[in-house]
């Protein structure tokens, strides 16, 4: 069992946890991920490694509720356990060692890309993030990734930071690099695929060398069952164990994006089924009695 130590919320429904996985803790790398399963009849969902405390013993995630699996997940309480956490899985992200990265995180993906920006700056490398959300409630990390080097926020409605997408972000920041006669030696980007695929267009022309961390539908995490089968460079890879970082400009987004689709129904379905299951247990209970807020 993995106990859970901390449970803050970083923005609507985006949970960073800790809990105890010594091991794991000891032994993972940058770019990462672990299996988590609640319990029996819940579903395996692979999460990235944020960040870890081999002293304390203990790991951090960060979890977006989109589901029934994550809804659970952020709603345990310090004291409260998961009871499989299986890792570290994936091969670890290739640093560079020394020159100037740019490391792009769009939503709830700039917590995959923290530990590989801690890294490189552990490293020696300059960092410079460029982070992005909906809104400033949308914005994560900013304050860990500003120990770290530059940051440029971008919100699509500019209410933080600058306005518009990171991948503006990303333009202005080649510009300058540009001007001052300097350049930018490596992008890692991490967030919807749409983003992931628009900073690759971007930096294909520039000629700056792209990982992304792709996130397919992953089963099994061990390269056994092919659900997170992606193209890349034409060729079948699995993100579990081939990933999940991968050459930004050799993978195929589009096939990618559609079979992200298939299960989309299931998943609103299986939502939409827990949340009455629920709000009927509620009204079995005392809810109703005692004016207390029922599931939302
Ligand atoms: P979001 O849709 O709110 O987008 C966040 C930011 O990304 C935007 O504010 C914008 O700056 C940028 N962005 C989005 N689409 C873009 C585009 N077409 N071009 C340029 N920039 C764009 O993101 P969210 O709801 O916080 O993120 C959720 C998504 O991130 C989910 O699809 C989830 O699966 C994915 N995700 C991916 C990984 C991974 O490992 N690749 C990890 C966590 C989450
Ligand atoms: Fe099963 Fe990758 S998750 S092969």
């Amino acid at each position: 069992m993995h106990t859970i130590r901390a449970n803050t919320t970083l923005a609507a429904n985006v949970h960073r946890l800790v809990l105890d996985a010594p091991l794991v803790a000891k032994k993972r790398l940058p770019g990462q991920f672990v299996m988590v399963r609640l319990g029996s009849g819940h579903e395996r969902i692979p999460l990235t490694i944020a960040d870890s405390d081999p002293a304390a013993g203990t790991i951090t995630l960060v979890i977006q509720a989109v589901g029934v699996s994550t809804r659970a997940l952020v709603a345990l309480k310090p004291g409260e356990a998961i009871r499989d956490v299986a890792g570290p899985l994936g091969r670890a992200t290739d640093l560079i060692e020394s020159g100037h990265a740019v490391c792009v995180g769009g939503g709830v993906g700039t917590a995959v890309v923290f530990p590989i920006a801690q890294a490189l700056q552990r490293a020696g490398v300059r960092v410079t993030s460029i982070i992005g959300g909906r809104n400033a409630e949308l914005v994560i990390l900013a304050k860990e990734l500003k120990e770290l080097g530059e940051v440029v926020i971008c919100t699509d409605d500019g209410s933080l930071g600058q306005k518009g997408l990171v991948t503006d972000g990303l333009r202005q920041v080649a510009a300058e690099a540009v001007a001052k006669g300097s350049k930018i030696d490596i992008a890692y980007a991490v967030g919807p695929v749409p983003m992931m695929r628009a900073v690759a267009d971007l930096t294909r022309p520039m000629g700056i060398h792209t990982i992304v961390s792709l996130n397919p539908v992953m089963i099994d995490g061990t390269g056994m069952c092919g659900g997170c089968r992606v193209t890349v460079g034409g060729q079948t890879r699995f993100a579990c164990v081939d990933g999940p970082e991968f050459d930004g400009h050799q993978v195929d987004f589009a096939e990618m994006w559609s079979r992200l689709g298939t299960y989309k129904e299931l998943e609103k379905e299986a939502t939409a089924t827990a949340t009455a299951t629920a709000a009927a247990a509620c009204e079995a209970h005392a809810c109703r009695l005692t004016g207390a807020t029922g599931p939302a």
